[in-house]
Protein backbone atom coordinates (compact mmCIF):
# COMPACT_ATOMS: atom_id res chain seq x y z
CA UNK A 1 0.00 0.00 0.00
CA UNK A 2 1.67 2.92 -1.18
CA UNK A 3 2.22 5.76 2.06
CA UNK A 4 2.35 9.36 2.13
CA UNK A 5 4.01 11.39 4.76
CA UNK A 6 2.34 13.91 6.40
CA UNK A 7 4.79 16.91 8.71
CA UNK A 8 2.98 19.27 10.71
CA UNK A 9 5.16 22.09 11.55
CA UNK A 10 2.87 23.65 13.68
CA UNK A 11 3.84 24.17 17.25
CA UNK A 12 0.11 24.62 18.25
CA UNK A 13 -2.05 21.94 19.75
CA UNK A 14 -5.28 23.01 18.41
CA UNK A 15 -3.57 23.93 14.97
CA UNK A 16 -5.19 25.01 11.54
CA UNK A 17 -2.12 23.63 9.91
CA UNK A 18 -3.29 19.88 11.71
CA UNK A 19 -7.29 20.57 10.42
CA UNK A 20 -5.53 21.27 7.05
CA UNK A 21 -3.70 17.87 6.95
CA UNK A 22 -6.21 16.25 8.74
CA UNK A 23 -8.36 17.09 5.06
CA UNK A 24 -6.22 15.55 3.52
CA UNK A 25 -5.14 12.01 5.05
CA UNK A 26 -9.02 11.38 4.97
CA UNK A 27 -9.50 11.42 1.01
CA UNK A 28 -5.86 9.82 0.56
CA UNK A 29 -7.18 6.95 2.90
CA UNK A 30 -10.10 6.31 0.61
CA UNK A 31 -8.45 6.34 -2.33
CA UNK A 32 -6.45 3.27 -0.07
CA UNK A 33 -3.20 5.53 0.06
CA UNK A 34 -1.97 5.73 3.83
CA UNK A 35 -0.76 8.49 5.84
CA UNK A 36 1.87 8.46 8.15
CA UNK A 37 2.40 11.77 10.70
CA UNK A 38 5.13 13.49 11.73
CA UNK A 39 4.23 16.20 14.41
CA UNK A 40 7.68 17.93 14.68
CA UNK A 41 6.37 19.66 17.83
CA UNK A 42 6.17 16.16 19.68
CA UNK A 43 9.52 15.04 19.06
CA UNK A 44 12.48 15.08 21.45
CA UNK A 45 13.31 18.68 21.60
CA UNK A 46 16.99 17.83 23.02
CA UNK A 47 17.20 15.83 19.65
CA UNK A 48 15.85 17.96 17.15
CA UNK A 49 18.00 21.13 18.28
CA UNK A 50 20.52 19.32 18.48
CA UNK A 51 20.27 17.42 15.16
CA UNK A 52 20.76 14.12 16.50
CA UNK A 53 19.86 12.38 13.48
CA UNK A 54 20.38 8.74 15.37
CA UNK A 55 17.56 9.53 18.09
CA UNK A 56 14.52 7.04 17.65
CA UNK A 57 11.88 9.22 16.91
CA UNK A 58 13.79 11.35 14.64
CA UNK A 59 15.46 8.38 13.11
CA UNK A 60 11.94 6.90 12.51
CA UNK A 61 10.62 10.40 11.38
CA UNK A 62 13.60 10.48 8.48
CA UNK A 63 13.03 6.60 7.46
CA UNK A 64 9.43 6.97 6.91
CA UNK A 65 9.92 10.02 4.34
CA UNK A 66 12.93 8.15 2.88
CA UNK A 67 10.41 5.54 2.15
CA UNK A 68 7.79 7.37 1.25
CA UNK A 69 5.89 7.48 -2.07
CA UNK A 70 4.51 10.89 -1.19
CA UNK A 71 5.22 14.25 0.92
CA UNK A 72 2.76 16.86 2.32
CA UNK A 73 3.98 19.78 4.55
CA UNK A 74 1.23 21.83 6.77
CA UNK A 75 3.09 25.23 8.38
CA UNK A 76 1.77 28.16 10.18
CA UNK A 77 3.67 31.35 8.72
CA UNK A 78 5.40 33.14 11.11
CA UNK A 79 7.19 36.29 11.19
CA UNK A 80 6.22 36.52 7.05
CA UNK A 81 8.34 32.51 6.66
CA UNK A 82 7.66 29.13 7.27
CA UNK A 83 7.79 28.14 11.23
CA UNK A 84 11.01 27.57 13.07
CA UNK A 85 9.88 23.73 13.94
CA UNK A 86 9.74 22.94 10.26
CA UNK A 87 13.03 24.59 9.20
CA UNK A 88 14.91 22.64 12.40
CA UNK A 89 13.29 19.07 11.08
CA UNK A 90 13.77 19.74 7.37
CA UNK A 91 17.51 20.65 8.40
CA UNK A 92 17.74 16.78 9.22
CA UNK A 93 16.75 15.17 6.35
CA UNK A 94 19.35 13.64 4.05
CA UNK A 95 20.02 15.75 0.52
CA UNK A 96 17.70 14.33 -1.81
CA UNK A 97 15.34 12.77 0.62
CA UNK A 98 12.62 14.41 -1.04
CA UNK A 99 13.90 12.63 -4.60
CA UNK A 100 11.46 11.59 -6.73
CA UNK A 101 8.35 12.38 -4.34
CA UNK A 102 5.65 14.64 -4.98
CA UNK A 103 5.37 17.22 -2.25
CA UNK A 104 2.23 19.48 -1.57
CA UNK A 105 2.94 22.22 0.82
CA UNK A 106 0.26 23.38 3.16
CA UNK A 107 0.28 26.68 4.27
CA UNK A 108 -1.87 28.48 7.04
CA UNK A 109 -1.79 32.63 7.81
CA UNK A 110 -3.51 35.29 9.50
CA UNK A 111 -4.01 37.04 6.28
CA UNK A 112 -3.18 37.04 2.53
CA UNK A 113 -0.21 39.64 3.62
CA UNK A 114 2.39 36.85 3.45
CA UNK A 115 0.91 34.47 0.55
CA UNK A 116 3.71 34.36 -1.38
CA UNK A 117 5.80 33.23 1.83
CA UNK A 118 5.23 29.73 0.16
CA UNK A 119 6.80 30.24 -2.57
CA UNK A 120 9.32 32.47 -2.06
CA UNK A 121 10.59 30.88 1.56
CA UNK A 122 9.62 27.41 2.00
CA UNK A 123 9.23 25.75 -2.12
CA UNK A 124 13.17 26.38 -2.50
CA UNK A 125 14.24 24.51 1.02
CA UNK A 126 11.77 21.59 -0.51
CA UNK A 127 13.42 21.84 -4.20
CA UNK A 128 17.11 21.98 -1.91
CA UNK A 129 16.02 18.51 -0.86
CA UNK A 130 15.39 16.81 -4.11
CA UNK A 131 11.57 17.61 -4.63
CA UNK A 132 11.25 17.70 -8.42
CA UNK A 133 7.92 17.78 -8.47
CA UNK A 134 6.13 20.30 -5.95
CA UNK A 135 1.91 20.73 -6.18
CA UNK A 136 0.69 24.17 -6.21
CA UNK A 137 0.01 24.78 -2.80
CA UNK A 138 -3.10 25.54 -0.43
CA UNK A 139 -3.17 28.98 1.37
CA UNK A 140 -5.47 28.88 3.85
CA UNK A 141 -6.24 32.30 5.94
CA UNK A 142 -7.73 32.62 9.26
CA UNK A 143 -10.48 34.09 7.84
CA UNK A 144 -10.96 30.70 5.57
CA UNK A 145 -10.85 28.59 8.82
CA UNK A 146 -13.12 30.00 11.17
CA UNK A 147 -13.29 28.13 14.26
CA UNK A 148 -16.72 26.04 15.08
CA UNK A 149 -17.69 23.54 17.87
CA UNK A 150 -14.10 22.41 18.86
CA UNK A 151 -12.98 22.38 14.86
CA UNK A 152 -12.54 24.46 11.86
CA UNK A 153 -15.27 25.54 8.71
CA UNK A 154 -13.19 25.44 5.26
CA UNK A 155 -14.62 28.00 3.13
CA UNK A 156 -15.75 26.61 -0.29
CA UNK A 157 -13.20 28.45 -1.89
CA UNK A 158 -9.93 26.96 -0.17
CA UNK A 159 -11.86 23.27 0.21
CA UNK A 160 -12.19 22.91 -3.73
CA UNK A 161 -8.71 24.19 -4.30
CA UNK A 162 -7.22 21.78 -1.71
CA UNK A 163 -9.72 18.38 -3.21
CA UNK A 164 -7.99 19.54 -6.44
CA UNK A 165 -4.23 19.12 -4.76
CA UNK A 166 -5.08 16.04 -3.04
CA UNK A 167 -6.62 14.64 -6.43
CA UNK A 168 -3.27 15.78 -8.35
CA UNK A 169 -0.96 14.25 -5.54
CA UNK A 170 -3.13 11.32 -5.62
CA UNK A 171 -3.07 10.55 -9.20
CA UNK A 172 1.03 11.43 -9.55
CA UNK A 173 1.35 8.35 -6.70
CA UNK A 174 -1.21 6.38 -8.36
CA UNK A 175 0.80 6.20 -11.50
CA UNK A 176 4.01 5.76 -9.95
CA UNK A 177 2.58 2.35 -8.83
CA UNK A 178 1.08 1.63 -12.05
CA UNK A 179 4.43 1.75 -13.37
CA UNK A 180 6.11 -0.42 -10.56
CA UNK A 181 3.78 -2.64 -11.22
CA UNK A 182 4.34 -2.66 -15.19
CA UNK A 183 8.30 -2.73 -14.05
CA UNK A 184 7.50 -5.82 -11.96
CA UNK A 185 6.19 -8.30 -14.35
CA UNK A 186 7.82 -11.55 -15.42
CA UNK A 187 10.08 -10.70 -18.35
CA UNK A 188 8.25 -12.51 -21.35
CA UNK A 189 5.35 -10.38 -20.04
CA UNK A 190 7.21 -7.04 -20.15
CA UNK A 191 8.15 -6.24 -23.75
CA UNK A 192 9.46 -2.80 -23.74
CA UNK A 193 13.00 -2.79 -23.56
CA UNK A 194 12.73 1.40 -23.94
CA UNK A 195 14.92 2.87 -21.12
CA UNK A 196 12.72 5.03 -19.24
CA UNK A 197 12.94 8.72 -19.86
CA UNK A 198 11.88 9.63 -16.43
CA UNK A 199 14.62 8.54 -13.67
CA UNK A 200 11.96 8.93 -10.89
CA UNK A 201 10.08 6.41 -12.42
CA UNK A 202 12.30 3.34 -11.41
C1 LIG B 1 4.09 34.47 16.56
C2 LIG B 1 3.15 34.50 15.38
C3 LIG B 1 3.56 35.11 14.22
C4 LIG B 1 2.71 35.13 13.13
N1 LIG B 1 3.14 35.73 11.98
C5 LIG B 1 2.33 35.72 10.89
C6 LIG B 1 2.79 36.31 9.67
O1 LIG B 1 3.88 36.85 9.57
N2 LIG B 1 1.96 36.26 8.59
C7 LIG B 1 0.72 35.68 8.65
O2 LIG B 1 0.00 35.66 7.65
N3 LIG B 1 0.26 35.12 9.82
C8 LIG B 1 1.04 35.13 10.92
N4 LIG B 1 0.59 34.55 12.09
C9 LIG B 1 -0.74 33.93 12.12
C10 LIG B 1 -0.67 32.41 11.95
O3 LIG B 1 0.08 32.08 10.79
C11 LIG B 1 -2.06 31.83 11.78
O4 LIG B 1 -2.82 32.06 12.94
C12 LIG B 1 -1.99 30.33 11.49
O5 LIG B 1 -3.27 29.90 11.07
C13 LIG B 1 -1.58 29.52 12.70
O6 LIG B 1 -1.51 28.18 12.28
P1 LIG B 1 -1.65 26.96 13.31
O7 LIG B 1 -3.03 27.08 13.94
O8 LIG B 1 -1.52 25.73 12.47
O9 LIG B 1 -0.54 27.08 14.31
C14 LIG B 1 1.41 34.53 13.19
C15 LIG B 1 1.03 33.92 14.40
C16 LIG B 1 1.88 33.90 15.48
C17 LIG B 1 1.43 33.22 16.75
Amino acid sequence: MPHVVTVLGSASSHSRSANLLERVELPLAQRSIESVRVEIRKLAPDALLGGDVAHPQIAEAIAAIESADGVVVATPLYKASYSGLLKVFLDLLPRDALRCKPVLPLATGGSLAHLLAVDYALNPVLASLGAEHIIGGVFATEADMRQLAGTFELSPSVATRLSEAVDGLAQIIEDKQDLRALRCRPPSVHVSKEPSTNACAA
